[in-house]
């Protein structure tokens, strides 16, 4: 029997799935949900035969956002106290690239959810939003921020306070999502991301992560900086001779994530 409740997990050829499996609720991220996803995002993690995680939903949702129901009486320093959503900072520490296959709603911290991957992949059909204005609050799994980010402030201002959705097509077109595909096509496409990131060096996937990731956090030049030490970094990998060896000789690598 699964150690989960809420998730379905697999593994298969270097890649790890997570499927939230809530669909009478649309996937609504539960507490129980939130531990579920990152203990199992956290044992994916550390397994070195895992290479990339997908995390999708089920049924008509990715995940139509954080569980009302479990939040309608909770106060404020009961939260507080609990640092209510931190949990979620588990996902993000994870160093594994994770791609997010977003099959429909994607709404509050399913939006949100789908935001802490690296790579977001939208069926079609997929919806996007932080609706979280028509019930009185605001995003806090990270939505005022990411989505500034990915989107900038113009839609972010629009869609967090209006609570409005955006199609896949927006969402492409607006740099939250990096490929719209038909909704028969969502898991292929995310399987052969999935699997193109885990032929390469596991050193250097991490490596990309760490760096794009600090995009956000710094200024242009210390940024720039850090990248070329990372870069002077993997000239000390097996894989960078690997790499470069296989370039020259002219076949494919065999890389030894070390
Ligand atoms: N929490 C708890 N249950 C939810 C839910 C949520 N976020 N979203 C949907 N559900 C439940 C519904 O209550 C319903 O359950 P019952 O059958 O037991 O009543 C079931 O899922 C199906 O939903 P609907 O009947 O509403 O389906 P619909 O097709 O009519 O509407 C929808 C779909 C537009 C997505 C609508 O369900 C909706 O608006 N959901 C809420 C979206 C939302 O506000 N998300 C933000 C949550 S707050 C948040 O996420 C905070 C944060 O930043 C972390």
């Amino acid at each position: 029997m699964s150690q989960y409740q809420t998730i379905l997990t697999e593994t298969a050829d270097g890649v790890a799935t997570i499927t939230l499996n809530r669909p009478e609720a649309l996937n609504a991220l539960n507490m129980q949900v939130l531990t579920d996803v990152t203990d199992a995002a956290a044992a994916f993690d550390a397994d070195p035969e895992v290479k990339a995680i997908v995390i999708t939903g089920s049924g008509r949702a990715f995940a139509a956002g954080a569980d009302i129901k479990e939040m309608k009486d909770l106060d404020f320093a009961t939260a507080y106290k609990a640092d209510w959503f931190a949990g979620w900072r588990r996902l993000t520490g994870v160093r594994t690239p994770i791609i997010a296959a977003v099959n429909g709603f994607a709404l509050g911290g399913g939006c949100e959810l789908a935001m802490m991957a690296d790579i977001l992949i939208a069926s079609s059909k997929a919806k996007f939003g932080q609706p979280e204005i028509n019930l009185g609050v605001l995003p806090g799994m990270g939505g005022s921020q990411r989505l500034t980010r990915a989107v900038g402030k113009a839609k972010a201002m629009d869609m967090c306070l209006t609570g409005r959705m955006m199609d896949a097509q927006e969402a492409e077109r607006s740099g939250l999502a990096a490929r719209v595909v038909e909704p028969e096509a969502l898991m292929d496409t995310a399987y052969e991301i999935a699997g193109t990131i885990a032929k390469k060096s596991a050193v250097a996937t991490m490596l990309v992560k760490e760096a794009v990731n600090l995009a956000f956090e710094t200024t242009l030049e210390q940024g720039l900086n850090f990248e070329r030490r990372l870069f002077h970094s993997s000239l000390a990998t097996n894989d960078q001779v690997e790499g470069m060896s296989a370039f020259v000789e002219k076949r494919d690598p065999n890389f030894t994530d070390s």
